[in-house]
């Protein structure tokens, strides 16, 4: 039976040798592009490519969720004119990519506050949602205007909305509005480009997830790249809580 929601806290999920879900922080797009004397948006533009690719690679490996962050709540600190290229871009890959994703069986989902966006975004986020709504396998969800506090509040929030009269939240009720409960938590997350910290990424999913952190500048991340980082998962020894002598006896 497939569970709807799947809490580490409160249960072991079945150890898979591949990741259902592979979550990434694709980091270090400009620093490509300055070791190039190039443009930081250069940078973004090869990341679109590597982003590509590591779609297909995930589909063919059978992994079921690959989640991107694309665009933190605090990315809109930039400077002006990189967050209006960043947005472009955002636009272009929606328009030209969805047909692909479609006919490769591939459901996109956007996650993130969306109010920020512009009209034409919104609209190309919401038909690509629906048009690759039945797919199944593999869920891609690209993580725009996306922060992990603000995933906490929102779902402490409408929650509230749904249940005016209750006395107390649970961690099953927060997990249920959040805006990933469509999904299980990550087995993987990966940071390219060297720096070690999760920033603002998923916060509460990644209770139990195995972080990954590589010196790899997002726009060299290939297949290669990433099977090194399914191999090093492939090692870790997933206890959730447990001591290492009650997993060899299981
Ligand atoms: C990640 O690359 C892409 C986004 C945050 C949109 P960066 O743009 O952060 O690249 P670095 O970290 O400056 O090299
Ligand atoms: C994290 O990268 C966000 C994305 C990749 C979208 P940043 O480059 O924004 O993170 P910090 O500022 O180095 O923590
Ligand atoms: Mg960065």
């Amino acid at each position: 039976m497939i569970r709807k929601f799947f809490s580490s806290t409160t249960e072991i999920p079945e150890a898979s040798p591949v990741p259902r879900h592979i979550a990434i922080i694709m980091d270090g797009n400009g620093r490509w592009a300055k070791k190039r004397h190039m443009p930081r948006v250069a940078g973004h533009v090869q990341g679109v490519e590597r982003v590509r690719d590591i779609i297909k690679s995930c589909a063919d490996r059978r992994v079921e969720y690959l989640t991107l962050f694309a665009f933190s709540s605090e990315n809109w600190r930039r400077p002006k004119d990189e967050v209006t290229k960043l947005m472009e871009l955002f636009v272009m890959a929606l328009e030209r990519e969805v047909d692909k994703l479609n006919r490769n069986g591939i459901r996109l989902r956007i996650i993130g506050d969306l109010s920020r966006f512009d009209d034409k975004l919104r609209k190309l986020i919401a038909e690509g949602e629906k048009t690759t709504a039945e797919h199944t396998r593999l869920t891609l969800t690209v993580a725009a205007n996306y922060g992990g506090r603000w995933d906490i509040v929102q779902a402490t929030n409408a929650w509230r909305a749904a249940n005016p009269e209750a006395t107390g939240i649970t961690e099953q009720d927060l997990a249920e509005h959040l805006s990933m409960a469509f999904a299980p938590e990550p087995d993987l997350f990966i940071r390219t480009g060297g720096e070690q910290r999760i920033s603002n990424f998923l916060l509460w999913q990644l209770a139990y997830t195995e972080l990954y952190f590589t010196e790899t500048l997002w726009p060299d991340f290939d297949a290669a790249a990433l099977d090194i980082a399914i191999t090093s998962y492939q090692k870790r020894e997933r206890r959730f809580g447990r001591t290492s002598e009650q997993l060899v006896k299981s």
